[in-house]
């Protein structure tokens, strides 16, 4: 069926889609359609479009389904999503463009598309980002970052923002584990906790939750989300060197959370000296896939015995990170020697 639409190039598509928001007059009825690089978008009234645009009339179909990028790319582009934020990892800039143009004019609840600029770096773990597309149809678009969102997992909600701290949403099996091992008033010392998404469920369980990290600003969202998610009262949240923290926590927790894969053999000493008469210990690490684990229990026991017998209860591939790279985890229990 013909109907009413604007014929924009298709570079100028997410404005345009905007512009005729603001104006009242686009048509969630019908889809919108790239023809040789002109966009054309369904309009309701053709006499209240602003005047800026060229008007047409065009077969369009109807929507009956939900518009994806595919659709316009005329291929299935690669995205991840993290809340309303969209995130490609795209290094020729034109096909970036595109996919962010595809993004924006389709179905997807997207605020802003993020292409990754760096990799993950430093002691803080945070990336660069390039800002490729954003949206911004009401105040509260405008007045946040678009590199903050909320993401959900497993009941619980997390503000963060990407330009600022470490956060993945590909651990969130892999946290659930974890925190379906905790049982009610357990210490668990969360030593690099980011936003919290391993402390804050944690403390859902009824754990008496310390969470630190050294990034100030992580700790700042961690504690919003511990509001957020209702778990104040359960957490401690510290801003520092877990090294430093420690003096303050000797002895004290039964479950130990190491999520510094890359490092966390620098760590083992402070990990002990946080450790409980009996103590599980959540250690992550990144190692070839030849021997993936055995580093990681080398450097727990050259820490921990004699002073502790070491059981190692658990070896989990939490998922592949590069070529003959594994990202792993040991669950590793400690207990005092007598
Ligand atoms: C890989 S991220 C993990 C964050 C969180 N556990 C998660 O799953 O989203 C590692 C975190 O360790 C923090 N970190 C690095 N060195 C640290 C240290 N010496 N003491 C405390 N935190 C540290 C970083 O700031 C970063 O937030």
């Amino acid at each position: 069926m013909e109907v009413p639409c604007i014929a924009v190039p298709r570079e100028n598509g997410e404005e345009s889609r905007q512009a005729l928001a603001k104006a009242g007059v686009l048509d969630d009825d019908h889809q919108i359609v790239v023809d040789d690089g002109i966009l054309y978008i369904p309009v309701t009234d053709v006499d209240s479009v602003p005047e800026q645009f060229e008007t047409t009339v065009r077969e369009l179909p109807t929507r009956r389904t939900v518009q994806t990028p595919a659709d316009s790319l005329g291929y299935e582009p690669s995205l991840e999503r993290l809340g309303d934020v969209v995130i490609v990892d795209e290094d020729d800039p034109d096909c970036a463009a595109e996919i962010a143009e595809a993004v924006m004019t389709s179905d997807l609840p997207a605020r802003s598309v993020l292409n990754r600029a760096s990799k993950i770096k430093g002691e803080l773990r945070v990336r660069d980002w390039e800002l490729l597309a954003e949206r911004a149809d009401s105040d509260e678009d405008t007045s946040r970052s678009p590199t903050e969102t909320v993401h959900r997992e497993y009941g619980h909600e997390f503000l963060l923002d990407l330009a600022a701290v470490y956060f993945s949403p590909r651990l969130a099996t892999e946290r659930h584990r974890v925190v379906d091992q905790i049982e009610p008033g357990e210490h668990v010392l969360d030593m690099f906790a980011g936003v919290g998404p391993f402390a804050i469920p944690a403390a859902t369980q009824r754990a008496d939750v310390v969470a630190v990290d050294l990034n100030e600003t992580a700790i700042e969202y961690l504690r919003e989300n511990a509001s957020r998610n209702g778990v104040s009262d359960a957490i401690t949240a510290i801003s520092g060197d877990v090294r430093e923290v420690a003096n303050d926590y000797r002895g004290w927790a039964d479950r130990l959370v190491m999520n510094l894969p890359h490092s966390a053999n620098e760590f083992v000493e402070t990990a002990v000296d946080l450790a409980g008469d009996d103590c599980v210990i959540h250690y992550y690490d990144i190692q070839h896939e030849d021997d993936p684990f055995g580093p990681g229990i080398e450097a727990i026991r050259a820490a921990a015995e004699p002073a502790y017998e070491v059981t190692v209860e658990t070896e989990h591939v939490v998922k592949s990170y590069a070529p003959h790279e594994l990202n792993v985890c040991l669950d590793v229990r400690l207990t005092r020697s007598t």
